[in-house]
């Protein structure tokens, strides 16, 4: 017998129109119900989509913020990055699990609350940090920390906690022209409709601009593509996963600016012909949505979305909000259209590429929030203008997002070509042993070259900037981001699913203290099979950590070898010291290479 979901499901199927697109909208908001997503849950959604149930489990078993068993009334996620372990986010894990009676990663026996890690949450500058049932608190101290878990034994609801936790600085420590830019909702958008689609465009052409999202690819040439594929409905899509570790430049953005970003995707529009839009944004910044949602509402109110945008009669355009769920991999632009239509985060084979088939097949822009937000200068200057600040292949300025080993910690906007050793003075570091430009993915630069440049044609990044002091272990920064990708690795293709499991294993060999010179050659040989065999970008990124630190930094490696040969993972013969114990027996018999050595 079908029977019909509760009623507060069915509101919530409502609202998203019943629409399989909507899967993973419905999965989250129905998860807010009761914390989790119970099976029956599941199957009433299946229902109603007239989906198959093993899609929906599937999607609801993708997402790491997506749960399908009980995680408690409270949910806290420590950040785990790099930075936040320099922060001691390992001590105040730690003490929160001690204060409450739980064990990391399990749910309380009352049910009430669980503990664990998550990947990077973009709060690099004000670590450590943690989410809360989603909600995002920065700043842990061991007070902080205190004060949680009384909050938490009262069973005190989020709302009634003190404001103070969930305040986000911006931390704006340089600005250039993007962030002094002071522009009135419209101005650029008037000033591109003014010039006409094709002027608009040629301007676009003119500014040189580049994606700012990693990948660097000309913005004109991509909206080009866009505008002359076929198709009478085309999307524009704001990437605002910003799932790299050590990248926060993006939230800064939609947080303080965005007006520019919204006002960049209406641009993108207007040159591509589109009439979708959807900003992405990740679930670790979903505390931002409603204060977008009021910057949509009045920007439709100003006639700056929706029908006959600035009263240019068939120009519609509007945007929604989707929200990811804790999955790096959908930062990939395929994997981020196939969670847009409510599926897994799995990358797409291409081509086709997304301009001509995107979201449902749709001719779709995705770019990043920093360079749509970079377009409303393009617009209001000129593309020569723009293209005048950085370097002759890497026009403007780039935002970074620098946290580590320095006095000021924040987001400092540079023109294109600034040195790594500027940039280390300016945020007051010393005793800088070591810089990981563009995140877990990106590179790790030694003393000898902070010579070099932010650029695309020297050091290329999508903002983040990871400094590393004297005091630091390189292995263990290596090791984390090794971490970070075999947990990520979405597991489609083998190469990256087995690899980076793989990779993961030899480090922590190394860590253990059973490392051998045969490990060095398997990581290289593990690189190589990673780079050329990976299905997307996270697999082949992966072991660029290693790779690096390991030319670089070698010492790091070579005092964990216990030996020139082979070593194995696991020593047998510490293993059976509890076996020996328990029989009394610790005779050169009992032991395994005692026993060895004698035999003739
Ligand atoms: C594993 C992976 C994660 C990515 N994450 C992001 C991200 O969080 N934000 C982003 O803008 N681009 C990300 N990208 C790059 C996107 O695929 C895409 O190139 C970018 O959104 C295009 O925008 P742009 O041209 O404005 O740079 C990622 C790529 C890969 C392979
Ligand atoms: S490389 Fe990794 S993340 Fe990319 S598709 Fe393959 S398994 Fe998924």
């Amino acid at each position: 017998m079908h029977t019909q979901p509760p009623a507060a499901l069915d509101s919530i199927l409502h609202q998203h129109g019943h629409q399989p697109t909507e899967l993973l909208q419905i999965l989250i908001d129905a998860q807010a119900l009761e914390g989790w997503l119970p099976a029956p849950t599941l199957t009433d959604i299946a229902r109603a989509l007239q989906l198959p149930r093993a899609r929906v489990e599937g999607v609801a078993g993708f997402y790491s913020f997506l749960h399908t068993r009980p995680a408690g009334r409270y949910r806290v996620l420590f950040s785990d990055n790099i930075t936040d372990r320099m922060l001691g986010n390992a001590e105040l894990m730690d003490a929160l699990c001690r204060k409450l009676w739980i064990e990391p990663g399990k749910l309380s026996e009352d049910g009430l609350v669980s503990i664990a890690t998550t990947s990077c949450t973009g709060l690099c500058d004000q670590g450590p940090a943690m989410l809360v049932n989603g909600r995002a608190i920065s700043q842990l101290t061991h007070r902080r920390i205190n004060e949680i878990a009384e909050l938490i034994r009262q069973q005190r609801p989020l709302d009634a906690w003190p404001t103070e936790y969930f305040h986000i600085d911006d931390n704006i420590r340089r600005r250039d022209t993007l962030l002094s830019l002071t522009m009135k909702p419209g101005e650029a958008l008037a000033a591109a409709i003014a010039r006409g689609r094709d002027g608009w465009l040629a301007e676009m052409q003119a500014s040189n601009l580049r994606g700012r999202g990693g990948a660097g690819f000309a913005t004109a040439v991509k909206w080009a593509s866009a505008r002359n594929a076929a198709g009478d409905t085309k999307v524009i899509v704001c990437n605002a996963d910003e799932g790299e570790p050590g990248t926060f430049k993006d939230r800064v953005l939609l947080n303080s600016f965005a007006d520019l970003v919204f006002e960049g995707m209406t641009l993108a529009a207007w040159a591509v012909g589109a009439s979708e839009g959807f900003l992405y944004l990740r679930g670790e910044y979903q505390y931002l949505r409603p204060q977008l949602e009021a910057v949509l509402a009045r920007r439709r109110a100003a006639q700056l979305l929706g029908a006959d945008v600035l009263g240019q009669t068939g120009f519609d355009f509007d945007i929604r909000i989707h929200l990811g769920a804790g999955a790096y991999v959908c930062g990939e632009e395929s994997a981020l259209i196939e969670s847009l239509e409510g599926k897994r985060g799995t990358p797409r084979i291409r081509p086709p590429f997304p301009v001509t088939h995107g979201y449902l097949g749709r001719p779709t822009v995705v770019n990043n929030v920093e360079t749509l937000a970079k377009t409303c200068l393009i617009a209001l200057h000129g593309g020569e203008a723009f293209a005048a600040t950085g370097t002759a292949q890497s026009a403007g300025t780039k935002l970074l997002s620098i946290s580590g080993d320095c006095a000021a910690p924040g987001i400092y906007e540079y023109p294109f070509g600034v040195s790594i050793a500027r940039v280390l003075e300016d945020c007051g570091a010393s005793d800088t042993q070591a810089v990981q430009v563009g995140g877990a993915s990106g590179m790790c630069l030694a003393a000898y070259e902070f010579q070099r440049r932010i650029a695309y044609e020297d050091v290329p990044t999508a903002g983040a900037f990871m400094i590393f002091d004297g005091t630091r272990d390189l292995f263990e920064v290596a090791r984390s981001f090794v971490h970070f990708f075999a947990h990520e690795s979405c597991g489609f293709c083998t190469p990256c699913r087995v690899g980076t499991a793989l990779l993961k294993g030899f480090m922590d060999k190394l860590a253990d203290g059973h490392g051998a010179q045969a490990d060095l050659a398997d990581i290289d040989w593990l690189d190589r099979l990673l780079k050329n065999a990976s299905h997307c970008g996270l697999g082949s990124a992966a072991p660029n950590p290693v790779i690096d630190t390991l030319q670089k930094f070698r010492p790091a490696y070579e005092r964990r070898l216990v030996s020139l040969d082979f070593e194995p993972a696991f020593d047998l013969d510490a293993a059976l010291a509890e076996a020996r114990q328990l029989t009394t027996r610790d005779d050169p018999g009992a032991h395994l290479q005692t026993h060895e050595e004698d035999t003739p």
